[in-house]
């Protein structure tokens, strides 16, 4: 996967925070010159001049322009409810860009993959890969009609789009990995799609088994809980494949991935 450019710690000012679907909301920073690659992420500290709470949070740009940047969070803890409360003006802090990124192709069709919180970040990867002029494709998973993110932005550039819902309030009735083996019998295999996704982990493990049995690429953004966000703690281990006694070596998510070829990972 390709590597960083280089991290700033710099502060950044929140220019819009407001909810946008149940339990979701979408905050827009000022950072300007801070630059990011698709499936980069970067490291929030709420409150700028504060130590609570006292580690940073991990989060993935939905939208970046020349100015900032703009992301979608569930709100799920402490961190994310505090983080609604940061009004239009407010300060924070910002570790960025951390991580490596997907290893984007440069021609052919993509299948983008999302589900719940991972698919604002498919947004700007998809964004990014139709303006280079891949075919993109993509479905969006969510538990219920109203918690669907970024619908629009995703039909605007994809060929085709499709979601699904875990309760049939909208779409497909089902999950994601059902709507993309419905959409990969739909366009076919030729030219292989590749795929990029990023959502909850049984949604990445199922892509995984699909992406083997159809011979497709596929990588994988992982979600898992960190604390330096650059590789210094071993706080966010995740088991890769290796030829060693185990069958396998840890490596970190923040520094190594997040994103990993699916076919690297030991899937427990
Ligand atoms: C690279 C990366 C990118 C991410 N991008 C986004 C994003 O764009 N939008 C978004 O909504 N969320 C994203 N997350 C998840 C987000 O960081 C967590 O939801 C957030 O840190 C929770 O903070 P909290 O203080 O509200 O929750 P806490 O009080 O710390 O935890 C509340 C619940 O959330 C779970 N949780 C906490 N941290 C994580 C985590 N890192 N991954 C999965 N579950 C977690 C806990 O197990 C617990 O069940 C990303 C995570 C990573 C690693
Ligand atoms: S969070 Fe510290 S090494 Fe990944």
């Amino acid at each position: 996967m390709p590597r960083t450019n280089s991290i700033s710690d710099l502060t950044a000012t929140v220019t819009a925070n407001r909810e946008v679907a149940r339990g979701f909301w979408k905050m827009s920073l000022a950072a300007p010159g801070v630059k990011f690659k698709p499936g980069q992420f970067f490291q929030l500290r709420i409150h700028g001049d504060s130590t609570q709470p006292l580690l940073r949070r991990p989060f993935a740009p939905s939208e970046v322009s020349e100015n900032g940047f703009s992301f979608i969070y569930a709100v799920v803890g402490a961190g994310t409810a505090a983080m609604t409360r940061l009004s239009k003006g407010a300060e924070t802090g910002v570790l960025a860009p951390l991580g490596n990124g997907y290893n984007l192709p440069r021609k052919g069709r993509v299948l983008l993959v999302g589900g719940g919180c991972g698919t604002p970040s498919l947004r700007f990867t998809g964004e990014v890969l139709a303006a280079r002029g891949l075919e993109v494709y993509s479905i969006i998973g969510a538990r219920t009609a109203c918690t669907l993110l970024e619908v629009e932005a995703l039909k605007k550039i994809s060929t085709l789009c499709a979601v699904a819902t875990d309760d049939g309030s909208a779409g497909l009735h089902g999950h994601a990995v059902q709507a993309a083996e419905v959409m990969l019998e739909e366009i076919g295999l030729k030219p292989k799609p590749v795929i990029l996704a990023c959502g909850p982990e049984p949604m990445l493990k199922g892509l995984a088994k699909l992406a083997a049995e159809k011979k497709l690429s596929c990588q994988v953004s992982l979600e898992e809980r960190m604390a330096c966000g650059f590789g210094a703690c071993m706080g966010c281990a995740v088991a890769v494949k290796a030829d060693n006694e185990d069958g396998f070596i840890y490596k970190r998510v923040c520094a190594d991935g997040p994103v990993f070829e699916a076919t690297a990972l030991a899937w427990s």
